[in-house]
């Protein structure tokens, strides 16, 4: 009988790394390390053999940059998805397609089972989770966090020199950290107290606001329906723009987030989340929004963000209602093209001009100098409609006072 094939969401961190070995030997199965490159710096070198030494039988590492930006951040930007109104939802979004990458791979390889090395109290579990039974619904799924046998990291370690699986000999940092080319995500150790104020050394490639450049920088982003696709007259490759924006917005400070975030399992977190690129491009793209939009749509679509921002880190993604409201969202961006001029200081974002073929925005209506050609006059017959309900209102607790009173 041939062996289980079990494909492993593999990082190249201890965690997953020890799991390839103990699932090689708890189940007796063949292990397919599945590695997707979202743009993280770390741990992405000599994966392949990572694996192979760690156990594997096979390693699939794959580079997912275009199609996380294109089909993952660009749809999250146009919907203007920033969870509880502040975190850009780089891991969120990364999550879905890693699942998506799981899936691909077990069914090419024949595997009918996918572990994965999420916690039990985190929220990427239940991305995956969803995500894998939404694509591919016979897949049995493992999580060996939430069950083996390993209490901490130090018995994680005797296991691996047990194994003689490499780890680095190196102090491992303190915090837990995502990274994609949306952002990264960083927790645990100190940042666990919300009454402490995150310690320099939790930011990886942000500069402190206090020691950022003091010459500030202007840029300008063109967008076309939604999408930025030049900066300062410009055209690029979606992932260089992100990489050049994520390094001119890191020196200038811009991008850092401290939040206490409600999680899907019902607890609430703190993390700090640096994502220069983001915070730039959502800034950007909702000052184009507002030039543009008209304003039903504009005040109907802050509503839509919202619920897709939650859909987003509620592991929602590939489901119908997403589906339908990212149809709304890219009916929006139908006119969504223009530029934004920015200015970055020391941390902060300042609109300096925005324009657009498709403005809304008419210099002869908004003026208050002898060019307005605003009809006043009509203002008097519609303020006489808009205000009867309140002024048949007031008249009728008038009345009923004066009764009262009798
Ligand atoms: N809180 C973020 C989210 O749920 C990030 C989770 C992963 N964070 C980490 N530091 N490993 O999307």
């Amino acid at each position: 009988m041939s062996k289980t094939k079990i494909v492993v969401a593999f990082s190249g961190g201890l965690d997953t790394s020890v799991m390839v070995k103990w699932l090689s030997h708890k189940y007796d199965a063949e292990i397919i390390a599945a590695t997707g490159n979202l743009g993280q710096r770390a741990e992405l070198e000599n994966l392949e053999e990572k694996a192979k030494i760690a156990g594997a039988a096979k390693s699939v590492v794959m580079d997912l940059r275009s199609e996380f930006v294109n089909n993952y951040v660009f749809p999250a930007l146009k919907a203007g998805a920033l969870y509880e109104r502040t975190y850009p939802l780089a891991t969120a979004i990364g999550r879905p397609l890693l699942a998506k990458m799981m899936c691909d791979i077990a069914i090419a390889e024949g595997a009918e089972v996918i572990a994965h090395g999420c916690t039990g109290k985190g929220n990427d579990q239940v991305r995956f989770e969803v995500g894998i039974q939404a694509l591919a619904p016979s897949m049995s799924i493992l999580a060996p966090l939430r069950f083996w046998e390993f209490k901490s990291r130090e018995e994680e370690m005797n296991y691996a020199n047990l194994h003689k699986i490499p780890v680095k000999a190196t102090k491992d940092s303190p915090y837990s950290i995502d990274e994609n080319l949306w952002g990264i995500a960083i927790e645990c150790g100190v940042l666990e107290d919300p009454t402490v104020a995150p310690p320099e050394d939790a930011y990886q490639i942000t500069t402190n606001p206090k020691f950022a450049l003091d010459n500030s920088e202007e840029i300008k982003l063109t967008f076309e329906k939604g999408i930025p696709v030049g900066l300062n007259g410009q055209t690029y490759d979606p992932v260089e723009l992100l990489e050049l924006l994520n390094e001119i917005g890191g020196k200038h400070g811009i991008g850092r987030i401290d939040m206490i975030e409600n999680r899907v399992v019902g607890i609430k977190s703190r993390e700090i989340y640096e994502a220069p690129a983001a915070v730039i491009l959502h800034y950007a793209h909702n000052e184009l929004e507002k030039l543009i939009l008209d304003r039903e749509t504009f005040r109907f679509k802050q509503v839509i963000s919202d619920k897709v921002a939650n859909m987003i880190y509620d592991g929602l993604w590939f489901t119908p209602l997403f589906k339908s409201l990212m149809v709304f969202v890219d009916a929006t961006q139908e006119n969504l093209s223009g530029d934004v001029t920015l200015e970055l200081y020391k941390g902060n974002l300042k609109v300096l001009s925005r324009t657009s073929p498709y403005s809304l925005y008419n210099m002869k209506l908004a003026t208050y100098t002898n060019e307005d050609t605003f009809d006043h006059r009509s203002s008097e017959g519609f303020l006489k409609i808009y205000g009867l309900p309140y002024k048949t209102m007031s008249e009728i607790l008038q009345s009923q006072k004066e009764n009262k009173v009798i």
